[in-house]
């Protein structure tokens, strides 16, 4: 089944178009990954799915239905964004961060067996529950960032670039992650990502985005041995 289907979606700062005319389908369980350069629309793509941009014209459909208008009411319907650059809240404690993914849930009981659950996967939250989130390493912001947008149990999860700026071995716990979500967790998961290389390895699915427009799809492996890919994202001279 389709989980996520989008259609001929547009989208404009003003006189900059951002977004020209993107379909893309997400099928449910999948590990979906869109690749492009600095400024080809992957945030604004992720941001108007998450309802923070408006899209000027086009469709959304998340499990066959439109989706809803307002940013807390795509999260009830099982979205959630992780946003570029992590945005957790640095004067927060991590506990606090985590219940801030957790808004939208009223019953007290279910937000506090996810926070649970949170720091029984991610220990490193655990031991630091009182500690001021912008006091965390960087890999550290990037699990709580994550963890934060696990705690409203959405069956979408949005991943606006989690490896930047990381070092090596954090990439890879990042990627491993990401991976675990969809495999134990049942989540399904569109991922942006500047790390070509490994995003194309990890995903079922992905789309190149250039200047606003899907210019290629394919399995990832494909898209790996791609000829014109493995030279503008993948940095191979023997291309
Ligand atoms: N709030 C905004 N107002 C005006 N233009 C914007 C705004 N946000 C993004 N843009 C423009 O829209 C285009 C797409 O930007 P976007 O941030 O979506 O790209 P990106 O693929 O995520 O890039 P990066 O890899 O650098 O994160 C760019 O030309 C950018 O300058
Ligand atoms: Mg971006």
């Amino acid at each position: 089944m389709s989980y996520l289907t989008v259609q001929d979606l547009h989208v404009s700062y003003g006189p900059v178009q951002a977004l020209r005319g993107v379909n893309l389908h997400v099928e449910e369980g999948a590990i979906v990954s869109i690749i492009g350069a600095n400024g080809a629309g992957k945030t604004t793509l992720l941001n108007t799915l998450s309802g923070i941009v408006k899209a000027r014209s086009g469709s959304v459909l998340l499990r066959g239905k439109p989706l809803p208008e307002r940013a807390c009411n795509i999260i009830r319907a099982g979205m959630a964004h992780v946003p570029e650059g992590r945005k957790i809240f640095p004067g927060f404690t991590i506990e606090e961060n985590l219940m801030a993914g957790a808004y939208i849930v009223d019953d007290q009981q279910l937000v506090e067996q996810r926070r649970n659950a949170m720091y029984a996967r991610f220990p490193i939250l655990a031991e630091r529950t009182l500690q001021q989130a912008g006091t965390l390493s960087g890999g550290e912001q990037q699990m709580l960032a994550i963890a934060r947008g696990l705690m409203s149990d959405p069956g979408l999860l949005l991943l606006d670039e989690p490896s930047l700026g990381l070092a090596p071995l954090v990439v890879k716990a990042v990627f491993e992650l990401i991976r675990e979500i969809r495999d134990k967790g049942g989540k399904t998961i569109l991922l942006v990502e500047q790390n070509a290389k490994k995003a194309l390895a990890l995903c079922d699915y992905a789309y190149v985005l250039e200047n606003g427009a899907i210019v290629l799809e394919g399995k990832g492996e494909d898209l790996l041995s791609n000829p014109a890919i493995r030279k503008a994202y993948l940095g191979a001279e023997d291309a």
